[in-house]
């Protein structure tokens, strides 16, 4: 495994429509292990191909989703071809930021709840019925594999620095995704 060099604007093939994955490869597995590897450098909760200049339609997600467990565990998700299925029409409004946008966040109107369909990292298929935090970085992983960054989606981007200032803020949009 090795950490790959995660892409930041203006790098065009973020702005790419990355292509389906059709084979199940070694490649396709190695490259599935370097992009866990970089998403917890960097760390990030979550990592589309393109980041790491790889036009194709692969995710990996690492969260905890709260709990009443003290420290939740977190759990690691692999995604290939995924498609949101079904979505709820009541949204939420919340702060994210990017690993290829460094230095910004955003607040962005996600759906609140949905359902994404793909393959696991064997081709296997795979649902995930998702909420709050978790559908809102499979909404924001998917939209990488169609060329879209929330700043195209944000009501508001702010500098990180301005943001820092406010004490107010503290703590907040301390997840890349
Ligand atoms: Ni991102």
């Amino acid at each position: 495994m090795s950490i790959r060099e995660i892409i930041t604007l203006p790098n065009s093939i973020l702005r790419k429509k990355a292509r389906k994955v059709r084979a199940f490869t070694p490649e396709l597995q190695m490259l599935i292990d370097d992009m866990i590897e970089t998403m917890r450098e960097a760390p990030g909760v979550g990592l589309a191909a393109p980041q790491v200049n790889v036009s194709q339609r692969v995710i990996v997600i690492e969260f905890a989703e709260p709990s009443d467990d003290e420290e939740p565990a977190p759990k690691l998700y692999v995604l290939i071809n995924p498609e949101i299925v079904r979505h709820s029409k009541e949204t939420t409004t919340d702060q994210e930021g990017c690993l290829s946008v460094p230095g910004y966040v955003g607040e962005v109107d996600r759906f609140s709840t949905l359902t994404v369909k793909g393959r696991n990292r064997h081709g296997k298929p795979v649902r995930i019925k998702a909420k709050d935090w978790l559908a809102r970085i499979l909404q924001h992983e998917i939209d990488h594999l169609d060329g879209v960054l929330y700043i195209d989606r944000a009501n508001q981007v702010w500098r990180l620095e301005e943001l820092e200032q406010q004490a107010n803020e503290a703590g907040a949009a301390s997840e890349a995704i």
